[in-house]
């Protein structure tokens, strides 16, 4: 039987464990553990359901479960579908013991986590997370958000789930699009945290491309690993340390509102953002040229974009003063000081930020 590995995600209220191995959602009664005395729902999108749900009942072991079945990527985090199912567990007369499954991508993930958070006040969630992306950025960490017509993400919750299930094996199922836009994330840790996971990461790009079973374990265990650090320091985002992950959003948040969403997948904005970061870190002294043309010869061998091309530097920088991260109207970023190190600032000039912006040759 595959390896499983668990890494601790030491949250001040109560940690708990993310689990990494091929095959998890074979394993029979794995969830029972997680089950609190209640009922269980699971939530979903379309093309996941059509490919994991008849899962379930093995996971579960001997308790049955209700399912919701929402539409595929960002529609699901409309308030319509949050509140279907918020409206489906008040029908199905769940109790505060009651577990929410999260089964599907990162856009199911948030908008079950945050029908978690608030029905009843905060009900237990378990993670199933099938896209690269989930499995090493959203399903971990406690973020939990749906989108409003004044911006993405902007109505959300602080709730951290029970467990998180990834089954490496689950990824096998995924579109190449889908998958290397996960990929982006991965290198988003090795630049942010760890030189030498980006070492790997170049050294192991083909055979990652491959989904080599081996090879994907270890970045998505490195990730999750990179992450619960992080998330267990700063967990509410307040101090800044988790301000690093969001390496190269600001970035993209623009070019995925300029662009129109789901013109850009989410990681494909992230990759052409972090060059721009790069880019703007170089100008202002803190990476060398030399380490900003590794990572974007990294993301380009990975087949994700290096460039934003079509927007112009003003309408990019209007939409990035909409970011959360700024303070009092001026734009701050997270940008690297050497490899596998960055930190969130807003001291960088106009000029750089806006060269940055075209992509000029530093
Ligand atoms: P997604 O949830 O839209 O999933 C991508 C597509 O892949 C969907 O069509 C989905 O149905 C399909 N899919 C999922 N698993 C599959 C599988 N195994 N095989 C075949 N198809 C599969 O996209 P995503 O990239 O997973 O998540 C993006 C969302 O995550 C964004 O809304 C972003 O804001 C959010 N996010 C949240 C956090 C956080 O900390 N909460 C962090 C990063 C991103
Ligand atoms: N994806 C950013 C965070 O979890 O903080």
């Amino acid at each position: 039987m595959a390896k499983i590995e668990t890494i601790e995600v030491a949250t001040a209220a109560r940690p708990y464990p993310v689990l990494v191995g091929g095959g998890l959602l074979e394993r029979a009664g794995i969830l029972d553990q997680w089950m609190g005395g209640g009922d269980v729902l699971a939530v979903t999108s379309r093309t996941v359901a059509g490919l994991y749900l008849d899962r379930l009942p093995l996971l579960l072991g001997a308790r049955g479960c209700e399912s919701i079945i929402l539409p595929d990527g960002e529609e699901a985090k409309d308030a319509s579908h949050w509140q279907r199912i918020l409206r489906r567990m008040a029908r199905l007369g769940l109790g505060r013991d009651c577990t929410l499954l999260a089964l599907g991508g990162g856009c199911v993930g948030d908008v079950a986590g945050f029908a978690a958070a608030c029905y009843h006040r905060g009900v237990d969630y378990v993670q199933l997370p099938t896209t690269l992306l989930a499995q090493v950025d959203s399903s971990v960490g406690g973020k939990t958000a749906i989108n409003t017509d004044w911006g993405k993400n902007l109505l959300g919750a602080f709730h951290q789930p029970r467990a998180v299930l990834c089954d490496t094996r689950a990824l096998d199922t995924l579109p190449e699009r889908e998958y290397a836009a996960g990929l982006a994330e991965v290198v988003k840790y090795g630049m942010i945290a760890d030189s030498g996971f980006f070492d790997w990461l170049e050294s192991n790009k083909r055979m990652l491309l491959a989904r080599d079973d081996d090879c994907l374990r270890y970045a998505v265990r490195r990730s999750v690993e990179i992450k619960a650090r992080i998330v267990a320091e700063d967990e509410h985002d307040r101090s800044g340390r988790r301000a690093a992950l969001n390496f190269g959003h600001s970035f993209a948040h623009a070019i995925e509102h300029s662009a129109g969403y789901g013109e850009w997948l989410h990681g494909e904005a992230v990759a052409a953002g972090m060059c721009m970061a790069a880019r703007l870190a170089v100008l202002e002294g803190g990476l060398q040229e030399a380490e900003r043309k590794r990572l974007e010869a990294l993301l380009d061998a990975l087949g994700l974009p290096v460039h934003a091309e079509g927007f112009g530097a003003d309408t990019l920088k209007r939409a990035m003063l909409a970011d959360k991260k700024n303070l009092k109207g001026a734009i701050r970023l997270v940008l690297p000081n050497g490899m596998g190190r960055a930190r969130l600032t807003g001291d960088f000039s106009d000029e750089s930020l806006d060269a940055a912006l075209k992509g000029r040759e530093p």
